[in-house]
């Protein structure tokens, strides 16, 4: 059971790594390019706004496939492929600035919480990637499923409260 909830920890390490990398590389670099370029759609409102930025995007995918390519290395079968941790990163990233188009829709600024939303779209985006690639994963049956939502969501909440005490991010989610 514990081995099991090691491997599908493991297997999403790359999506947990793109969602997060932007938090600190963006800080770091100190430049962004919102992917939107500041522009509106029909709604009068942002199509994504300032928290989704190209230097964001590419760090996570890049993180994420790297820290997808060590695990690769040193523990084989995790993944179906070498190419699975980038299709993960990528979906996580797309999951994520989808995520930030919805809320934009719904009237929210940026950086207002979404719950659900922002704990979970990203993992969603991830998980179908991976599957529309390489088919369903073999661990992958309803239990596992809520299993991993969950600790997705726990871990999430908790990592972004460490950045806020950290200030890496204004907000506590
Ligand atoms: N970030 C980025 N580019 C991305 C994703 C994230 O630069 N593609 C950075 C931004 O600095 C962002 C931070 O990571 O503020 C936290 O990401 P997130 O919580 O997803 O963005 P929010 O600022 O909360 O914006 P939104 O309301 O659109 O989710
Ligand atoms: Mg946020």
């Amino acid at each position: 059971m514990l081995e099991k909830l090691a491997q599908i920890l493991l297997f999403i390490l790359p999506a947990y790594c793109a969602n997060g990398a932007p938090v600190v590389g963006v800080r770091l670099i100190g430049r962004s390019t919102p992917l939107d370029r500041g522009a509106r759609v029909w709604d009068g409102r942002r199509i994504l706004g300032d928290g989704k930025t190209l230097e964001g995007l590419l760090m996570g995918v890049a993180m994420g496939t790297i820290a997808g390519l060590i695990i690769h290395s040193f523990i084989p079968g995790i993944y179906r492929s070498s190419l699975e941790p980038f299709m993960l990163s990528v979906g996580a990233m797309a999951g994520d600035i989808f995520g930030s188009f919805v809320k934009r829709r719904l009237g929210l600024e940026r950086g207002r919480p979404a719950p659900g939303l922002d704990q979970l779209g990203f993992l969603a985006f991830a998980l179908l990637f991976s599957i529309f690639t390489f088919g369903p994963p073999r661990w992958l049956d309803a239990l596992t499923l809520i299993l991993l939502v969950a600790v997705t969501a726990i871990l999430h909440i908790g990592t972004n409260y460490l950045a806020y005490l950290l200030k890496l991010k204004a907000e506590p989610y």
